[in-house]
């Protein structure tokens, strides 16, 4: 198969969707890999190292051109849509339940997209877990930097010091995102509390964190409780493949500290806090009603060398697969991969997706018919 990797083009985004060594790896597969040139630079994946690895450094344009594959890290934004043509397959993020425009570009190209976030194994999500892992530990450091008093936030340490209150963290979600942010808030010092509707991952967490930190089933009376102390509050839920629910809404934000801070790590799935609105790195915060919001969409791209390594250390294997049997064969062959499978022949076959839009469903066995 030929196989082509873009340069990212989202602000401040530099991960890249292959490494020189998965270049290798499909090379020796017998596949042709196309590189953008400079995908990677950033991050010190030189054009050289690719090279040598077997790769054909090329413009986007003709990369797109050639390739029956594009392997990309985020969701194509509405300047690369015109390079998408019929049958060609997206093997990338592609979060489409909270992007309209982008599910109809794919539907109306007959584009055969792959959504790294819903392959799914009985383990759980292989290739989101490193992302949020490193979203999740982020989410504290970034939560400890912006409640800082330089940045409008309320002024205290998450630690606190020997005589001087913790911090009180509340992280809404005890997946991988919730899991990792929690370590990270522990490791620091600061008082946490973790919910989840789902009672045995509660009892997981509280098992894992020798009772170090308190845990409460997400019902809306229990977050409402914890909004008037709260200093931070983490969002990290996520329903598969849909809209993220709202579990603040505006006038929530009443009930808070002025200088509160609110993390969205849930805002690639349209945000789990009504307020929220997605930011970027460039500009990563706003304050809304005093209390301050970090709605980044990409959060791991900013250690963009960690988390190509550990994206591209996740999504090798399965497009190896895909590379060696085509979008059809290799999801019929694979039930991870056939949940992976969002858009194929104009039909949407990821049911969050069509439930977000009033589209039609199609079961991805029939579509792949
Ligand atoms: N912004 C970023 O850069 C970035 C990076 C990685 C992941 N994410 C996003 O973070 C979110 C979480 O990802 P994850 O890998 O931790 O998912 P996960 O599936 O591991 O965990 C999600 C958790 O949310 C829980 N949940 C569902 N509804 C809930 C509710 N009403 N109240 C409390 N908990 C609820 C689930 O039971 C589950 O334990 C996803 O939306 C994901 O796309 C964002």
């Amino acid at each position: 198969m030929i196989i082509g990797c873009p340069k990212e083009i989202k602000v401040q985004e530099y991960r890249v969707g292959l490494t020189p060594a998965n270049v290798q790896s499909y090379v020796e597969a017998g596949h042709t890999v196309y590189i953008e040139h400079n995908a990677g630079t950033e991050i010190g994946f030189t054009d050289d190292a690719y090279q040598a690895a077997g790769a054909i450094l090329t413009d986007k344009s003709t990369l797109f051109a050639r390739s029956e594959m594009i392997i990309k890290v985020k969701e194509p934004i509405e300047c690369e849509y015109n390079y998408f043509r019929e049958n060609q397959i997206l093997y990338t993020y592609l979060h489409l339940a909270a992007d309209k425009s982008l599910t109809n570009m794919l539907l109306e190209r007959k584009v055969q997209s792959i959504a790294y976030e819903t392959i799914r194994t009985p383990s759980g999500l292989p290739c989101l877990a490193p992302m949020s892992a490193i979203a999740g530990r982020l989410a504290t450091l970034e939560a400890a930097k912006f409640i800082q008093k330089t940045f409008g936030g309320t002024g205290v340490l998450l630690s606190g010091t020997a005589g001087t209150p913790k911090a009180k963290v509340v992280i809404l979600g005890a997946g991988v995102v919730g899991l990792n942010a929690a370590q990270i808030a522990m490791g620091i010092g600061a008082d946490v509390t973790i919910l989840d509707i789902n009672t045995a991952r509660l009892a997981y967490i509280d098992q894992i964190f020798g009772m170090q930190i308190k845990t409460l089933t997400s019902s809306r009376g229990n977050i409402l409780s914890l909004l008037p102390d709260a200093d931070v509050i983490i969002g990290a839920v996520l329903i598969p493949g849909a809209k993220a629910p709202h579990l603040l809404r505006k006038t929530d934000l009443k009930l808070m500290k002025k200088g509160a801070v609110l993390v969205d790590v849930a805002i690639d799935q349209g945000g789990c806090f009504e307020t929220s609105k997605a930011t970027t790195h460039n500009d990563p915060i706003y304050e809304l009603d005093g209390v301050i919001h970090y709605c980044v969409a990409n959060m791991p791209g900013c250690v963009a060398r960690t988390s190509t390594l550990g994206l591209t250390d996740s999504t090798l294997e399965f497009g190896l697969k895909i590379a060696a049997l085509g979008v059809k064969d290799a999801c019929l062959s694979d039930p991870a991969l056939l949940q992976g499978l969002n858009t194929y022949n104009g039909k949407c076959t990821f049911k969050g997706v069509s439930d977000a839009f009033d589209l039609e469903y199609t079961e991805p066995q029939l579509a792949l018919k």
